[in-house]
């Protein structure tokens, strides 16, 4: 018994983990060139109780490539799931600016996601990204913020 409810912890602790690869994630970013990585499994909204400060600007209007990488796949194809992009200045008000299906890509992918530079000037907006599972075996959602400012 005691075997079993080891076994059931291990497979939810294992499936489906996130990393924000660009602009660079709260926090550390280790061993992400494997699936599984400690810093992408961050269970808890809004974003895995990290805190940060900008890393980089974006200037505002212009396009940019936000990275998403997939770094534990958990797709389960008759409720298949998604990623959001969202931001904001403050972690309790955020847009939805993007969302990506989930098509199956194996662990590691990186999706490529084009967005447009809000166009408002701030020196901190946070960006939030999130895998929705729609697994009942693994969490239903991850989380990773990183910070930007808009110049
Ligand atoms: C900027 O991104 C938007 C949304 O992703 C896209 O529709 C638009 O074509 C892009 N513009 C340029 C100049 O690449």
């Amino acid at each position: 018994m005691k075997v079993l409810i080891v076994f059931a912890c291990l497979l939810v602790a294992t499936s489906a983990h996130l990393c924000l690869l660009s602009p660079r994630q709260r926090g550390s970013m280790m061993g992400i060139n494997k699936p599984g990585a400690t810093d992408c499994i961050l269970l808890k909204g809004p974003c895995g109780e990290r805190t940060g400060m900008p890393t980089t600007g974006v200037k505002a209007g212009t396009n940019f490539t936000v990275l998403i990488q997939k770094n534990l796949d958990h797709w389960d194809k008759a409720t298949p799931g998604y990623f959001t992009v969202s931001w904001g200045l403050s972690e309790t008000s955020m847009t939805m600016i993007a969302k990506v299906q989930d098509n199956g890509e194996p662990s590691l992918y990186i999706y490529e996601v084009e967005v447009t530079a809000p166009k408002s000037l701030n020196d901190h907006y946070i960006m939030q990204v999130t895998y929705v599972t729609m697994n009942k075996q693994a969490p239903p959602v991850f989380y990773q913020c990183a910070d930007f400012g808009v110049y």
